[in-house]
C-alpha cells in the first residue's frame, strides 16, 4: 500500500513538473460532474468563465439560466436560482472550490481555495513557467513567411513571418511536433524570363557569380523586355521547359537566381531571430506531375480553353491545374504540397499563414483536397490563418517616403535608428554602456515590430507606426520591457537569489494577506488558460493583453505593498517580504515566457 501511495505522489509530481492545469478547465470539469449528477436527462456542458470584476469572484458557472429553460421544455419546472441551488449541492468533492454563490438571475460566482493557489504559485516557482495541459501530441505544419524569389520580401510577409514564428513558438512550448516551412514562390514562368536574361547579360555566370545583388532591378528589366519583346518572350517560354526539364545550364541560372533571394531573405530572419525553412513550389515539381496525371486519370480534370481545371462541389471558381502552355500554377503547388504533407510528413494540422486576401484560394484548395481523397479534415486539422493589410499612418498602402515599397531590411534599421534616438532621448547613453545601449535599441526595435503586430487582432488591417510602438506608455512591448526590467531589479536589490525563493516555495510557508496580493496571484495563474484559448483560435493578441493586464496588476500591487522596506534615511535594507518577492519573481517568469512566446528577447539593461 505505501508502494502505490508512494507512486501516485510522485506520478502527482512529475504531472506537475510537465503542465501547468488551466484553472478555468479544472472548475468547468467540477461543475461538469455537478451539472451530469444533477441533472442527468439533459446533457449540457458547463458554462464557466473567469469574473470580469472581484465582487462576482473568481469564476463564473452561467448554466443555471439555460438549464432552466431546458428543462421547462422537458415539462420541469425549476427557477434558475434553484437550478444554481442543485448544481451547488451537487459538487463533487474537491480542493479547488473555496466557496459558491448564487448571485442574480441565477449566475453562481465561484471563488478559488487559498492553498490551491499558493500551491500552483510554489509549482511555478519550483519547476518553472510549463506549458499547459496537452491532449495528444501533434505533428504541426506551420506554413509561413513565404516570400517570393526575386521580389523584394515585403511588409506582407514581415507579418506572416512574425505571426507565424510566433504560433510556431507556443506549439513548440506545448510539446507538439512542429515543421516550419516557408513555401516560397521559386518556381513558374516568371523564371524563364529571368534565366533568359541572365544567360543575355552575363553569359559568364556558369563560372562566375553574376552581379544580381539587386535582383528586383534584374527582375524589372527582364520584364521590360518580356513585355515588349516577342523574340525574348518566346526563349524565355523555352527556357521554362528546359529548367523543367533540369537541363543543367538553366537549372544551375534558376539555383543562382534562388541563392540570392534566400540570402536576402535569410539576412532578416537573422535579425529577428526566426527559424524556417525553404520549401518552395519548386520541391514539389515531380509531385505536381503525379498529382495531374492522378487527377487526369481519375477523370477529375475538365478542360477549359486549354486550361486543365478542378471544379470544386459548392465553389464557383474552379482551380487551374494547368495552364494552356502547359504550365502548372500556385494552385497546382498547393495541391502537391497538401498530398506531401499528409502522406509524407504525416502532419495532423496544417497551418497556412497569408494575408487575407487569400482566403478564398485556400478555402478551395482545402474542399478540392478533401474532394479528391488528398485529406480527411476529420483527421487532419486544416486552417488558413488570415491576416490584415499593413497600412501607413495615412491610411493607405504602407510605404517610405522615397520609395514606392519598403525593403524591409531599412525598415529594421530605421528602428533601430528610432529606437536608440528614444532611449539617447531619456538620457539611458548615460547609464548604459555603448554595447548595452546598441543591445537595448535592437531588442526595443524588433520587440516593437513584431509586438505592435501581434497585439492586434491580426484579421484586421494594421496601421504600422513607429511612433506608437516606440511610446513607453501603454500596450507596447517598449512598457513592458520597462517593466520586466524594473520587477526584475526589484530581486536584485534585495540581494536574495532564485534558490533561497524555490526553498520558500518548497517549504509551502507562502501566505497573502493583501488583496493586491491574491489579484495579482490568480492572474498569474490565468496563463495556461490563455495559451489554451489561443491553441483554440490562433489569435496571439490575448497573450498581448495579457501581459499588459499583469504589468498593470504588478504596479497595483507594487504600489500598495512593500517588498522591502528601506531606512528612510540611510538607505539601509531593513525587512525583505519573501511572499512579495515570489510573486515578483513568478511574473517575471510569466513575462519572460510570454515575450519568449512572441520572439521578443528581453533586456537585462535598458
Ligand atoms: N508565396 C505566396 C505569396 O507571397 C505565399 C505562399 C503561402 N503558402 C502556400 N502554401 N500557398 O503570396
Amino acid at each position: 500500500l505505501n508502494l502505490s501511495i508512494k507512486k501516485e505522489e510522485e506520478a502527482l509530481q512529475a504531472s506537475k513538473r510537465k503542465a501547468m492545469p488551466n484553472i478555468q478547465k479544472v472548475v468547468q470539469g467540477i461543475f461538469e460532474q455537478a451539472i451530469v449528477k444533477a441533472f442527468p436527462d439533459v446533457s449540457i456542458s458547463a458554462i464557466v468563465h473567469s469574473s470580469t470584476q472581484e465582487r462576482f469572484g473568481d469564476y463564473q458557472c452561467n448554466n443555471a439560466m439555460i438549464l432552466s429553460k431546458v428543462l421547462k421544455e422537458n415539462g420541469k419546472s425549476l427557477s434558475p436560482r434553484s437550478v444554481a441551488e442543485q448544481i451547488i449541492q451537487h459538487l463533487p468533492a474537491n480542493d479547488v472550490l473555496e466557496k459558491t454563490e448564487i448571485a442574480g438571475p441565477g449566475f453562481i460566482n465561484i471563488t478559488i481555495k487559498k492553498h490551491f493557489i499558493l500551491s500552483l504559485l510554489s509549482d511555478i516557482i519550483m519547476y518553472g513557467v510549463r506549458p499547459p495541459v496537452m491532449n495528444r501530441k501533434m505533428r504541426v505544419l506551420v506554413d509561413f513567411s513565404s516570400p517570393n524569389v526575386a521580389k523584394e520580401m515585403h511588409v506582407g510577409h514581415l507579418r506572416s513571418t512574425i505571426i507565424g514564428d510566433s504560433i510556431s513558438r507556443l506549439l513548440e512550448f506545448v510539446g507538439h511536433d512542429v515543421v516550419r516551412i516557408s513555401h516560397l514562390g521559386d518556381w513558374g514562368t516568371q523564371f524563364g524570363m529571368l534565366i533568359a536574361h541572365l544567360r543575355d547579360t552575363f553569359p559568364k555566370y556558369l563560372n562566375q557569380s553574376p552581379p544580381i545583388a539587386d535582383l528586383q532591378a534584374f527582375y524589372k528589366a527582364a520584364k521590360v523586355r518580356f513585355d515588349e519583346d516577342a523574340v525574348f518572350k518566346k526563349r524565355a517560354y523555352e527556357a521554362v521547359v528546359k529548367l523543367q526539364a533540369r537541363e543543367s545550364d538553366y537549372f544551375k541560372a534558376w539555383e543562382m537566381i534562388c541563392d540570392v533571394s534566400k540570402n536576402e531573405f535569410e539576412k532578416i530572419y537573422q535579425r529577428l531571430g526566426v527559424k524556417v525553412v525553404n520549401r518552395g513550389e519548386s520541391f514539389y515539381q515531380d509531385m505536381m506531375i503525379d498529382v495531374v496525371k492522378d487527377l487526369d486519370t481519375r477523370g477529375l480534370l475538365e478542360l477549359d480553353e486549354g486550361r486543365k481545371i478542378l471544379k470544386v462541389p459548392n465553389i464557383k471558381v474552379p482551380l487551374t491545374i494547368v495552364k494552356s502552355d502547359g504550365g502548372f500554377t500556385y494552385d497546382t503547388s498547393d495541391m502537391a504540397a497538401m498530398r506531401q504533407r499528409v502522406m509524407d510528413e504525416k502532419a495532423d494540422w496544417l497551418i497556412y499563414i497569408t494575408d487575407g486576401g487569400q482566403g478564398l484560394h485556400f478555402e478551395i484548395i482545402f474542399s478540392a483536397s478533401e474532394a479528391v481523397g488528398y485529406v480527411n479534415r476529420k483527421h487532419v486539422r486544416v486552417v488558413h490563418v488570415p491576416f490584415g493589410v499593413v497600412l501607413g499612418e495615412d491610411k493607405k498602402k504602407f510605404k517610405t517616403r522615397s520609395t514606392d515599397t519598403v525593403r524591409l531590411v531599412d525598415l529594421l534599421d530605421e528602428g533601430i535608428r528610432r529606437a536608440k534616438a528614444k532611449l539617447i532621448d531619456k538620457g539611458r547613453d548615460k547609464v548604459l554602456s555603448k554595447e548595452e545601449l546598441e543591445v537595448a535599441a535592437k531588442a526595443v526595435a524588433y520587440g516593437c515590430i513584431k509586438y505592435a503586430d501581434l497585439s492586434r487582432n491580426r484579421t484586421g488591417d494594421y496601421i504600422f507606426s513607429f511612433d506608437k510602438m516606440l511610446d513607453d506608455k501603454g500596450n507596447t512591448a517598449v512598457y513592458l520591457l520597462y517593466a520586466l526590467t524594473r520587477i526584475r531589479s526589484i530581486a536584485r536589490l534585495a540581494n536574495v537569489s532564485s534558490s533561497e525563493l524555490t526553498k520558500v516555495a518548497e517549504s509551502a510557508s507562502i501566505e497573502f494577506d493583501h488583496p493586491k496580493e491574491w489579484k495579482l496571484a490568480k492572474l498569474i495563474l490565468r496563463f495556461p488558460e490563455i495559451l489554451e484559448k489561443i491553441l483554440d483560435d490562433l489569435l496571439l493578441h490575448p497573450l498581448c493583453d495579457f501581459m499588459y493586464e499583469l504589468s498593470c496588476t504588478f504596479t497595483e500591487f507594487y504600489d500598495t505593498c512593500y517588498c522591502i522596506e528601506k531606512d528612510r534615511k540611510t538607505g539601509e535594507i531593513l525587512k525583505i517580504n519573501m511572499n512579495r518577492l515570489i510573486l515578483c519573481e513568478a511574473t517575471a517568469m510569466i513575462m519572460e515566457k510570454s515575450f519568449h512566446l512572441l520572439g521578443i528577447d528581453g533586456v537585462d539593461k535598458m
